[in-house]
C-alpha cells in the first residue's frame, strides 16, 4: 500500500494526473446532478420562451456586440437593486442560449430595460443615442431601421433551441418566419395565429414603419421584453422544499 504511494510521490507527472482525477471527481459529483435535477432552476410565473421576432432581435444584439458594453444581470447588491430593480433570477436566463450576463458595463445593465422606455425612445436612441441622451458614448445603429429582417433561418433557430430543451412545439417551429412578421404586423392576417401560439407576447409595429419588418423591429421587440415578464410586486421566492 505505502510503496504504491511512493510511486505517486516520486513521479511528478503521475502525481499531477492523480490530483486531476481526484479533483475532477469532486467537481463532477457537485456539478453533474445540477444538469438533471428539475428543481435546480426555480419555476417563475411570467418567464416564457422568446418569440421568433425576439429571437431574431437577440441575434442582432449578439451580432452587433451590444454585450461588449451592456450586461444583463442585476446582482443582489443594494446599489444595483435600487438602480435596476429586483436582482436577476436563474429562471430569467433559462431560455438564453447563450446567456448575456456579462460583467462589462460601459452602459447600464439591460436585464430590466423592458417597458422602461417607449418604442419611439428606443428607435430614436438606437438611430442616434445623442438625440435623447446628449452625453451618451453609445454608437449609432441607424442602419437597423433600413435593413429588412431576414426571417429565412428562424425555423432552424427555433429547432436548435428545441434541441437545447426550450419548449417550442412543432407548429412554432414550422411557422417561425410568419410568426416573426405577424408580431410586427398586428393587423396582418397571421396576427390571430401568432397570439394563439405566443399568449402574452406584445404584438405591435415596434419601429414606427408599418410598411416593413426591419431589424429595428426585432431589436426593439427584444429590448422591450427584457425583464418585463415577471410581476415583482407579487413574486415570492419558492421555498426549495416546495419546488417541483
Ligand atoms: C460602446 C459601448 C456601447 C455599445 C456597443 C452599445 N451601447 Fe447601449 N449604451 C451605452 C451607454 C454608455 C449608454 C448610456 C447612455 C445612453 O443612454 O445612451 C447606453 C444606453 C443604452 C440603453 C438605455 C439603457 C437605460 O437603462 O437607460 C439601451 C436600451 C441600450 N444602450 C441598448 C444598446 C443596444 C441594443 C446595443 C447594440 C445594438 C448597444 N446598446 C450598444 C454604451 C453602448
Amino acid at each position: 500500500m505505502w510503496s504504491f504511494h511512493k510511486w505517486f510521490e516520486r513521479h511528478s507527472l503521475i502525481l499531477l494526473v492523480g490530483i486531476l482525477v481526484v479533483v475532477s471527481i469532486g467537481g463532477l459529483v457537485q456539478i453533474t446532478p445540477l444538469f438533471f435535477i428539475e428543481s435546480t432552476i426555480e419555476r417563475v410565473e411570467g418567464v416564457r420562451p422568446y418569440t421568433p421576432l425576439e429571437l431574431a432581435g437577440r441575434q442582432i444584439y449578439i451580432r452587433e456586440g451590444c454585450y461588449t458594453c451592456h450586461s444583463q444581470m442585476v446582482r443582489p447588491l443594494r446599489d444595483e437593486v435600487e438602480r435596476y430593480g429586483h436582482y436577476s433570477l436563474a429562471a430569467e436566463s433559462m431560455y438564453d442560449h447563450p446567456f448575456q450576463w456579462g460583467s462589462k458595463r460601459t452602459g447600464p445593465d439591460l436585464a430590466r430595460v423592458g417597458g422602461r422606455y417607449s418604442d419611439e425612445w428606443h428607435r430614436a436612441h438606437l438611430e442616434n443615442p445623442r438625440s435623447v441622451v446628449p452625453e451618451s458614448v453609445m454608437p449609432p445603429y441607424a442602419f437597423l431601421a433600413r435593413a429588412e429582417l431576414d426571417t429565412a433561418n428562424l425555423g432552424a433557430h427555433v429547432r436548435v433551441n428545441r434541441l437545447l430543451r426550450v419548449p417550442y412545439d412543432d407548429a412554432q417551429q414550422a411557422s417561425a418566419a410568419t410568426d416573426a412578421r405577424a408580431q410586427a404586423e398586428p393587423l396582418g392576417e397571421d396576427a390571430y395565429e401568432f397570439e394563439q401560439r405566443y399568449p402574452g407576447a406584445a404584438a405591435r409595429d415596434f419601429d414606427g414603419d408599418p410598411a416593413r419588418v426591419t431589424e429595428m423591429d426585432a431589436l426593439i421587440a427584444y429590448l422591450q421584453m427584457l425583464g418585463a415578464g415577471i410581476d415583482f410586486e407579487t413574486y415570492q421566492a419558492e421555498a426549495p422544499e416546495n419546488r417541483r
